[in-house]
């Protein structure tokens, strides 16, 4: 186990249903630190860039559309085994699958709208912080 941190995104669906206090609840009592947090709008040209691995998947221009209608909450999350207990606690990818209990089973609609996104590893989660935050808007 170590301390190390992991990326976050609430997406549009979970800020449009006033999702976003009952997450970040969520995050905090399972033992997340918030070391950087905000309110923002990815523009098409943000959401095409951080979608970029994802390019040639037949659901790209979706998943577009959908990260860019409205604002999203971007946070850092500390913990320690960061990475792999953030994913475990938003649960899988498509909620139907997702585990009882976990951010997406209670909060996602889809999986086209699935509330959450979580960095899938050391380095994405770095690269992914460093896609939204300065050095000096991290704690
Ligand atoms: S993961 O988490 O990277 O292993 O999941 P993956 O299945 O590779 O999905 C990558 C991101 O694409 C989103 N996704 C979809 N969007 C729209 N429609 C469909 N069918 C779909 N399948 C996957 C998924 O939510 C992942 O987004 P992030 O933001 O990384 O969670």
């Amino acid at each position: 186990m170590r301390t190390d941190r992991t990326f976050t995104m609430l997406k549009p669906d979970a800020v449009e249903k006033g999702h976003i206090g009952a997450i970040l609840e969520k995050i905090n009592a399972s033992g997340f630190r918030i070391v950087a947090m905000k309110l923002t709008h990815m523009t098409t040209q943000d959401a095409q860039a951080f979608y970029a691995v994802h390019s040639e998947r037949p659901f790209y221009g979706e998943l577009v559309e959908y990260m860019t209608r409205g604002p999203i909450v971007a946070a850092i999350l500390e913990k320690e085994n960061a990475v792999e207990d953030f994913r475990t606690l938003i649960g899988a990818t498509n909620p139907a699958d997702a585990a009882e209990g976990t951010i997406r089973k209670l909060y996602a609609a889809s999986i086209g709208e699935n509330a959450v996104h979580g960095s899938d590893s050391d380095e994405n989660a770095a690269i992914e912080g460093a896609f939204h935050f300065a050095g000096r808007e991290m704690f």
